[in-house]
């Protein structure tokens, strides 16, 4: 086992200077992690009430440079990453050097097609090593991405590139996922059919594929780099300017634009990247999470990246070829680090310990979870068998919104509690709240808000601030109020139980019921839909949708395919609900209001007691409700 970063004085020592003196705390952080071409005015300044929150004013910087630039005289010759793609035998590894000179030449492509400081650039790649070069070039010229996960649809990109104003789009010919291939390209062409503002898109050859291409707008990564020089300038960037946009969901359909700046994320990516992770100098890192979500930003791209880590970069899934790929990777590449989702761990639980058979995983030292609750039982086998009983697990709770983890066990430190994500970082202050806004005593259920600001927080909702006050900081002022159900037990340990607002977590991916049932209404036949959450035994959550079809429509062997086809087409497959039940009617307020907590206990076969149904409109839609329920896988 390697030594911890820290023992149990210094822990305490550094946890109490994070809370006694914020500003100073961080003022040593940000010097410790990042290299400023200008210094900071001031470490902190505005509250959450105000709305006038900003991290190290005036102070300049560039992510770019202290993810590569900064390395390379000592450096230049590490693997930044290896990487593997969906079929085992494509690899190739990238140094710093290289990494460098590549995004460089990147930067400098998208500088040829007019793309400045403070211009929005749309991501829509697999996860192959040109992923996390555009990201980089993008914060190399100030250009801000905004990346859209490879399994969203055409509609959902469209949607994305609108809102933000994208005016470039970097995408591949095709994408592989197992056995699949994903039109990328096309996904992209039919979003752009309705955003006019998009004047080019590169694109990256994946292989032979052929795609429509239009003359004047698309053009090849392989032919652009022909032309490019190996050197690009970094700019100077203000500490509070945007690095990124990443959407989100939210309770309402539309998805939020969440914008972080440059300055705080970065510190915050670094600091909770090395100490939750306890990196040093031979670690071979893998994050599994896609660049398309926070995960993928922060712990795959930004965090190990600020830290010089050596990371694993992988474009596969867990199961192909076979349920040991994960296994024989973390030997084959002698991974010390796996960060991973719950849904990911009990997908291969489920398919047998057997698969672990071929592997030792002796060179893993540490293991992490995030995006939903772990089970106590998955945890024991994650930590039995994956880890061989020699590994701390960190349980991270966090957000797209924190920028970072906020609740985490520190390893070496903190006791573990299987099914908790303990206690909160440094400098972080969370609370449970009840509704009346008064702390809860420990093990009571409440909502978990933020009382003190953090550098890693999101900036606001792009072209949204209303929308960013209203979702968190409106209804407990003073607080950001994180959207989960939470309690604190005896011993301080956070037990995270999920989200009270009407967001999914499928498979750990963040979903809104307004975005599905929007999808749903999207269908001809549909009337009115209505989505709740049922437990699934693999991905955590899944979709139990209720219909109304239009008065004409009768039920066909074909429409529930058909209606899901709608979904995937409008969202993604993600989004895929797993029961569809038609209804004569759904539960309805007077004032004509869903009332989604009825269907879910419909759903969930928790009938006995319905809450209060006196406001329903019309009580008797219930019964037919319940006898024509699904039965639960
Ligand atoms: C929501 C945020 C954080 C990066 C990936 C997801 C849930 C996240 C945990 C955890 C219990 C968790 C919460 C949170 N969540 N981590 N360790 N234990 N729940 O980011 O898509 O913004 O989702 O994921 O419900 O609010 P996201």
């Amino acid at each position: 086992m390697k030594p911890f970063h820290l023992n149990q004085q210094q822990y305490q020592e550094m946890y109490e200077a994070s809370l006694a003196n914020p500003a100073q705390f961080w003022d040593d952080q940000a010097k410790k992690y990042i290299t400023w071409f200008k210094p900071y005015d001031n470490v902190l300044e505005g509250s959450f009430l105000e709305q006038n929150i900003r991290w190290f004013k005036n102070g300049k910087l560039n992510a770019c440079y202290n993810c590569v630039d900064r390395h390379l005289p000592a450096k230049a010759n590490q693997i930044a990453f290896y990487w593997e793609g969906n079929d085992p035998n494509e690899t190739s590894q990238l140094t710093y050097q290289t990494l460098f000179t590549q995004v460089c030449r990147f930067a400098n492509i998208l500088k040829q097609k007019n793309i400045s400081k403070g211009d929005r650039v749309c991501i829509y790649l697999p996860m192959i090593p040109e992923a996390v070069i555009a990201m980089l070039a993008c914060a190399r010229i100030g250009a801000v991405h905004s990346v859209i996960f490879g399994g969203f649809s055409s509609e959902a990109i469209k949607n994305r590139i609108l809102d933000a104003d994208c005016k470039m789009v970097i995408t591949a010919n095709i994408g592989f996922r197992a056995n699949k291939t994903i039109p990328l390209k096309d996904n992209v062409d039919e979003a752009l059919e309705s955003c006019p503002n998009v004047k080019n898109v590169m694109v990256i050859k994946r292989n032979e594929t052929k795609t429509l291409w239009h003359e004047k707008r698309d053009f090849w990564y392989h032919d652009a780099l022909q032309s490019v020089a190996d050197d690009c300038p970094y700019e100077e960037m203000d500490a509070d300017s945007p690095l990124f946009i990443l959407y989100t969901s939210g309770s309402t359909g539309k998805p939020k634009g969440i914008l972080h700046t440059t300055g705080g994320y970065l510190v915050y990516g670094a600091i909770t990247h090395d100490l939750i992770f306890n990196h040093q100098a031979n670690d071979i890192y893998w994050c599994t999470a896609d660049v398309g979500w926070i995960t993928g930003h922060t712990y795959t791209v930004y965090g190990p990246l600020t830290n010089g880590t050596t990371s694993f970069l992988f474009e596969g899934v867990p199961n192909y070829p076979t349920p040991a790929r994960y296994w024989e990777l973390i030997d084959k590449y002698k991974i010390t680090t796996l960060y991973t989702s719950p849904t990911a761990i009990r997908a291969l639980r489920q398919e047998g310990d057997e698969w672990l058979k071929n592997s030792t995983r002796e060179s893993l030292n540490l293991l992490g979870s995030v995006g939903e609750p772990i089970n106590p039982e998955v945890w024991e086998w994650y930590h039995e068998k994956v880890g061989n009983n020699q590994c701390p697990i960190v349980d991270t709770w966090w957000q797209t919104e924190t920028g970072g983890i906020l609740i985490s066990p520190i390893p070496g430190i903190t006791p573990l509690k299987p099914g908790s994500a303990a206690w909160p970082f440094f400098g972080i202050q969370p609370d449970i709240l009840d509704d009346k806004g008064q702390i809860c005593a420990p093990n009571k259920m409440g909502k978990l808000v933020i009382s003190q600001p953090w550098p890693g927080m999101a900036k606001t909702i792009y072209n949204n601030p209303e929308r960013f006050f209203d979702t968190y900081f409106k209804d407990y002022p003073g607080y950001y109020l994180a959207g989960d159900e939470a309690k604190r037990d005896e011993d301080g340990y956070f037990w995270v139980l999920g989200r009270f607002d009407d967001v999914l977590k499928i498979s750990g991916h963040r979903i809104g019921t307004g975005e599905v049932e929007n999808a749903l209404l999207n269908h001809s036949s549909v009337a009115e839909a209505a989505v709740v959450p049922v437990p699934d035994k693999i991905k955590g959550e899944s979709i139990y949708a209720f219909i109304v079809l239009k008065n004409d429509i009768s039920v066909k062997d074909t429409l529930k395919q058909e209606i899901i086809q709608s979904v995937r087409k409008f969202i993604g497959a993600i989004a895929t609900p797993h029961y569809i039940q038609f209804a004569t009617g759904l539960p309805k307020t007077r004032s004509g209001k869903i009332m989604r907590r009825i269907l879910k206990k419909i759903a969930n076969n928790d009938i006995k007691d319905l809450g209060d149904t006196s406001t329903l409109a019309d009580p008797n839609v219930i019964q037919d409700l319940i006898q024509n329920k699904l039965p639960l896988k």
